[in-house]
């Protein structure tokens, strides 16, 4: 049962692949978030986890802003009835036409990522006889604990601008000489899917150091500091998230203490968890098709979706939880290794888990903490179509994101 409604009806009406995700959850989820950091500071969605109109209605009703990363994004957002002033602007390459676009939506904030950036959103905000609040991203140097791919803060890499090397400093300039910006704050995102809070510290830190010589050099106040997201989840039994109250009471009096020992006054904070919102109030279903046990070692269960539908098992090597969802089993249980139908030995779901030794094909399978960064991932690879998503509350599904078909696939390719 999720959300008061039978898997098996849930995947008899929508087929399967499907994402079953429980409105209920994410609204929870939101409000602890907006509840634990205050009202006068503030919590953004970062969609990039999952962009649908109807979860980021759900949020935004709850109180949250969202940050968008392109321009797909700002329209879902914008479309979904989103109040322009609360959605922020990443994006280490921002198109010229999605800097316009936001701009003329009246976006409560661009964080610049780039100098071209700076001087090309000065020209769209004059353009558009408007001012346009930014935010300076800055790269703190913080090696996160993370998957490679997933930090975002030490020096060699895309995003930011480079505290170590002055160029933080420089954009801070640059924005204060544009007459059509207005300097807000500064931004930090140290990486993704964070359980130790030690990094969050360190940035913090710097960041901070960063405004006392802002102060001190032009006499300005960084009214806002965005300590983006990167808030770990539980993805199997070992992990073991942080609680969000005592996250963000320690995020806050991390920037307290340094704000008063630079002689700063404490700044508006603001956050953008993305995959502690919409992470775990998502399983995946998927039908069992052929099994095969590999000489003793383990079992091999194919379901019909695969790394199209959830790609960060190949990607970062990120661990999954399954169980048969369709039935209760006594059965001992097998070694097994749940498999997509890909063309590709990487195309892993469940690298490791105990399924029981009866399954068979038509059996279900739920996989557990999927609303982040799957659906929002997902490809057409070998081209198979990309689940639909379902949200269920109270005992009633309905459909968020139409499941897509052959016909879907066939009308883009004109050739
Ligand atoms: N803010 C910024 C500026 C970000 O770049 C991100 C994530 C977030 C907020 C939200 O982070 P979250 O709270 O969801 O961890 N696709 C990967 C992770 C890369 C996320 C990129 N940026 C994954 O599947 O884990």
């Amino acid at each position: 049962m999720l959300g008061g409604a039978d898997v098996r009806d849930l995947a008899g009406q929508y087929g399967t692949p499907v994402f079953v995700t429980d409105e209920e959850d994410i609204r929870s989820r939101a409000r602890e978030y907006l509840q634990a950091f205050g009202e006068a500071d503030g919590v953004f969605y970062a969609a990039k986890a999952f962009c649908s109109r109807a979860v980021l209605r759900w949020v935004h009703s709850e109180g949250l802003g969202v940050d968008v990363c392109s321009g797909g994004e700002l329209e879902v957002a914008l479309s979904a009835g989103v109040e322009p002033a609360m959605i922020t602007l990443h994006g280490n390459n921002k198109l010229p036409s999605e800097l316009r676009r936001a701009v003329a939506a009246g976006i409560g904030h661009v964080v610049v990522d780039s100098y071209e950036e700076i001087a090309r959103l000065a020209f769209f905000a004059t353009e558009a006889s408007r001012k346009v609040r930014v935010l300076v991203r800055v790269t703190t140097g913080v090696e996160a604990h993370t998957h490679e791919f997933m930090a975002t803060a030490h020096d060699d890499q895309k995003f930011g601008f480079s505290l170590a090397s002055g160029a933080a400093d420089e954009a801070v300039r640059r924005v204060l000489a544009m007459p059509s910006l207005t300097f807000a704050g500064l931004h930090s995102h140290i990486g993704s899917q964070i359980f130790d809070t030690a990094g969050f510290e360190v940035a913090a830190r710097r960041v901070i150091d960063l405004a006392a010589r802002i102060h001190a050099e032009h006499g300005v106040f960084v009214e806002e500091l965005d300590l983006g997201g990167g808030f770990g989840i539980a993805y199997t039994p070992d992990d073991d998230p942080p609680d969000v109250k005592s996250l963000t009471a320690s995020l806050r009096s991390i920037v307290a203490f340094q704000a008063s020992a630079a002689g700063l006054p404490m700044p508006r904070l603001t956050i953008e968890p993305g995959r502690a919102i919409v992470g775990p109030s998502t399983v995946t279903l998927y039908e069992v098709g052929t099994i095969k046990d590999v000489d003793g070692i383990r079992t091999y269960v194919s379901v019909d979706g695969g790394m199209s539908d959830n790609i960060r098992t190949a990607l970062y090597d990120a661990a999954y939880t399954c169980v048969l969802a369709s039935r209760s089993s006594g059965a001992p249980p097998m070694l097994s290794r749940v498999v997509g139908r890909h063309c590709e030995s990487g195309d892993i779901v469940v690298r490791d888990c105990y399924l029981p030794s009866d399954l068979a094909p038509g059996d279900l399978l739920a996989v557990a903490a999927t609303g982040a960064y799957c659906r929002s991932m997902a490809s057409n690879y070998n081209h198979l179509t990309r689940p639909g998503v379902v949200a269920v509350r109270d005992g009633l599904a309905t459909e968020i994101v139409r499941r897509e078909t052959l016909d879907d696939l066939l009308r883009l390719d004109v050739g």
